[in-house]
């Protein structure tokens, strides 16, 4: 049975553009294979969006946002400075797929997006965790209240599929602990310390050249990023109704050479650990090299302690445009399997 998902896609940058290269790539295996027929009706950028309840032609709108800056100045299917909620509030769609940038002050603009798009029985799949880190907990019970589907598996790991090995490969057990590094930026600037020996301004710096740090890189360096990803775990495979204020933070602004030297000396090397047991936290920590953590450069990596299976530590690439694409078309899998199975009651 293919379904048709009809989608408005409210971000345009990094991820929004890779996840409508990846479906010009893969339309016909998500057809074919997986019986998904997903069909984006509307664009959103900061200049406005551009609509077509037909299906927008993706090839053009990817050559407009690069030549022009924005898709809003289509000549047939433009709205220059048409605002987001809008576009959600008036335009027919199955699914917003939501990639705004991240703020972590009030969530917004995409805390409204997703409410926006609930309240309009619209599900929602995104990779912005602002909203989620902020307000978890209301957001699922918002989403269960409009019996729509929230989906955020691009949110932890980029394309490595951290939500799911938990919540699903582990269904049944009980997940007692999740210890893991979650930002690439932080875990390739200590690598660089612990393995270069330079200082941490050094090695910040190399980050920023490689693209791997932003000129503002606190939301990294401070902890403030994987602490949204703690805070969507917890939620999520845990049950813990956090949200960003319960979390117990400290960056990597502190760590010295000296520290990492003598952690060297035990066989160990310091690591930003986002950790979820008692409580939650995110804090530089001495872990063994021959823990299955202990990734270097921007790696992530996930251990989750369950009460049967032991521990089960997954790696991966935790961001990209490309990667975290795959984790938005994953969520759309989802929705779609979920929808085929209401068909078939
Ligand atoms: N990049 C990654 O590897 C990665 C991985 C996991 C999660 N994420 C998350 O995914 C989201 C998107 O990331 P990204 O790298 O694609 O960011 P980005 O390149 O900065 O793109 C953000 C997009 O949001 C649009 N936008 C911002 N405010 C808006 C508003 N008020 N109304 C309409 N559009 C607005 C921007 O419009 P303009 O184009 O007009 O500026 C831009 O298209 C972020 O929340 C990020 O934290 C990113």
């Amino acid at each position: 049975m293919v379904i048709t998902v009809r989608i408005i896609l409210v971000g345009y940058g990094v991820v929004g553009q890779s996840f409508t290269s990846m479906l010009l790539r893969r339309r016909h295996e998500t057809v074919k294979d997986y019986g998904l027929n997903p069909k984006v009706v509307a664009i959103v950028d900061r200049g406005g969006a551009a609509i077509n309840a037909k299906g927008l032609d993706l090839e053009k709108m990817l050559a407009l946002k690069r030549q022009k800056g924005s898709v809003s100045v289509d000549n047939e299917f433009g709205f220059r400075g048409k605002p987001p909620l809008e576009v959600i509030e008036s335009v027919e769609a199955e699914v917003l797929v939501e990639a705004s940038s991240t703020n972590v002050k009030d969530g917004e603009p995409g805390l409204s997006h997703i409410k926006t798009a609930f309240k309009t029985g619209k599900h929602v799949v995104t990779t912005n965790k602002g909203p989620l880190a902020l307000a978890f907990p209301t957001l699922t019970e918002l989403a269960a209240y409009n019996k729509v589907y929230l989906r955020f598996s691009g949110t932890v790991g980029g394309g490595t599929p951290v939500l799911e090995l938990a919540k699903k490969c582990l269904a049944g057990d009980k997940i007692l602990a999740i210890r893991g590094i979650l930002n690439g930026t932080t875990n390739y600037i200590l690598t660089e310390m612990a393995e270069k020996h330079v200082t941490f301004q050094q090695a910040l710096g190399s980050a920023q050249k490689l693209g791997y740090a932003e000129t503002d890189p606190s939301m990294d360096i401070d902890g403030i990023d994987p602490a949204c990803k703690v805070v969507i775990m917890a939620n999520w495979i845990m049950n813990k109704k956090l949200t960003l204020k319960d979390v117990d933070v400290q960056g990597i602004r502190g760590v010295t050479l000296e520290a990492l030297e003598k952690a060297a000396k035990r066989g160990n090397t310091i690591k930003l650990v986002g950790s979820i047991d008692g409580e939650a936290r995110v804090a530089p920590t001495e872990v063994s090299k021959h823990d299955p953590l202990c990734v270097s450069g921007v790696l992530n990596a996930v251990t989750f302690v369950s009460e049967f299976a032991g521990e089960e530590t997954i790696i991966g690439r935790g961001a990209g445009g490309p990667e975290t694409a795959s984790a938005i078309l994953r969520d759309l899998l989802d929705i779609r399997h979920n929808l085929a199975d209401k068909m078939l009651m």
